[in-house]
């Protein structure tokens, strides 16, 4: 199993890298923002490797290695992760639309601090409604809202950067890649 290990780590390396230079409308590109919102999973909960994973490939549907597929990107996340790291690390990345529709629901001060880019892509997505109990109901969903606010604080370009080495450790310590 090491031989398949060592391949899904190799390619994780490789989309990240991808994602340098790709910009969201953000003042920060795609990989820093994956960093970032790893990073934050990772301080906020040490030991959960899989939320740490799924903070830092829940935008894995912006990476120009990914074939269009024409699905909503939280889609294409859970579809890319399920296989690769398991079914809680793709429901997570899965989610992370669905938490921000619920926060900015349930937390005006959440609403009122979303990013502008964030507030429109939030009209495409359905806009401010409550989301059903399919999610809220989950065992996994409060893991979800920590992943969202992970994702909401990774857009400033101020914030230190972890390394990509440091993430692809962690990757490798989840599927079991010896080092
Ligand atoms: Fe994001």
């Amino acid at each position: 199993m090491v031989g398949k290990h060592r391949e899904v780590s190799a390619e994780t390396a490789e989309v990240l890298r991808s994602l340098r230079g790709v910009w969201d409308e953000e003042a920060v590109d795609e990989l820093d923002h994956a960093l970032l919102a790893a990073g934050y999973a990772a301080a906020r909960h040490p030991g959960d490797d899989e939320l740490v994973v799924a903070a830092l490939l829940h935008d894995v549907a912006h990476s120009p290695l990914l074939a269009a597929s024409g699905q909503p990107h939280d889609q294409v996340a859970r579809d890319w992760l399920t296989p690769r790291f398991g079914p809680r690390v793709g429901w997570l990345a899965g989610a992370h639309v669905a938490a921000k529709r619920h926060l900015a629901q349930v937390d005006q001060a959440y609403a009122d601090a979303l990013s502008e880019t964030s507030v429109r892509s939030l009209a495409r997505q359905g806009g401010v409604a409550p989301v059903g109990p399919e999610w809220t109901r989950h065992p996994w969903w409060d893991a979800a809202l920590e992943l969202r606010r992970c994702d909401d604080a990774a857009k400033d370009p101020n914030a230190p950067v972890p390394e990509l080495h440091w993430a692809i450790e962690v990757v490798d310590r989840l599927v079991g890649v010896p080092r």
